[in-house]
């Protein structure tokens, strides 16, 4: 693997800047679980057993497993961990879950590097806070139900949602690029009828950063660090499943080859007119 050509354009921040904050945020919270000690060990031999058979396939040399381990702490140090692993591992985590719990709602996606937990509370009917209304961005008002799986309306669910702007730029991750806090970031409060109706703009497709070793790593072998345009969506109801998921454009770019791999047909928009219509279905709460 080698270092690319660095080249920087005052729209996109740098992948260290972006990495930091992001691992800032992850190392915020400490995460436990109570995987038991077989569990465990039942794990790495098979991840290790898993890792010495690609040795083998391709008979990996020292200079290579020595570019490798440079390459590891060179991510570390960039805090690009979040990044690489919700990019290359996530998609697979989510899926995992979704069908180990024979869940039957609305399905899920990734939750990516950018969630900002306690974002400003919105009414049912709102409008995402956006800076100056003169940039050129395609209006959208994006409007739902969230309900049980049965069809029950679920009043007072709260509707988190976060997306990068016109220039596929993220609040809180975009340092030195003026972005207001909670640009194009929300927690929307449905009605008694389970419905809300956002205003916002489209999102851009984008490239995830890639100045930094998520980004030598793809052009190692000739990879693109394109994510089409999407909505981040994150909604939960005392009782049921919180569902993170992500919503993308018909036709748009990047959707049939996601440098993430997070796309699924059931969670593409049809957006008419500038409007678009999603409705969520929650699952119960299995404790999982
Ligand atoms: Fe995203």
């Amino acid at each position: 693997m080698s270092t690319p050509t660095v080249t920087s354009t005052t729209k996109t921040p740098s992948a260290h800047d972006s990495g930091i904050a992001a691992t800032e945020l992850f190392k915020a919270a400490r995460f436990t679980c109570d995987t038991s000690v077989e569990r465990a060990g039942a794990i790495y031999k098979d991840l290790l057993a898993a890792l010495a058979q690609v040795i083998h396939d391709h008979q990996i040399t020292y200079d290579e497993y020595h570019v490798l381990m440079q390459w590891m702490v060179d991510v570390g140090e960039y805090g690009e961990w979040p990044l690489w692993l919700d990019v290359f591992i996530e998609h697979e985590i989510e899926q995992v879950n979704y069908d180990r719990n024979h869940y039957a709602g609305t399905k899920g996606s990734i939750e990516g590097p950018y969630f900002v937990p306690d974002a400003p509370k919105l009414p049912s009917v709102c409008e995402l806070p956006m800076r100056d209304k003169d940039r050129e961005s395609k209006p959208l008002v994006f409007h739902g139900q969230v309900t049980d799986l049965d069809g029950v309306p679920l009043g007072g669910a709260l509707l988190e949602m976060w997306h990068a702007d016109e220039d596929g730029l993220y609040s809180h991750f975009a340092p030195g690029m003026n972005i207001p806090d909670w640009n194009l970031r929300g927690t929307v409060v449905t009605d008694e009828e389970g419905r809300f109706e956002v205003t916002t703009i489209e999102p851009s497709p984008y490239k995830i950063p890639a100045d930094g070793p998520t980004g030598w790593f793809i052009s190692s072998y000739g990879g693109h660090p394109w994510r089409p345009a999407h909505l981040h969506l994150r909604i939960s109801h005392p009782g049921h499943r919180v569902i993170t998921t992500q919503l993308y454009f018909e036709g748009g770019e990047w959707v049939d080859d996601d440098v993430a791999a997070a796309v699924k047909p059931e969670l593409i928009l049809r957006p008419e007119n500038n409007r678009v219509e999603y409705n969520f279905r929650l699952d119960p709460d299995s404790g999982q």
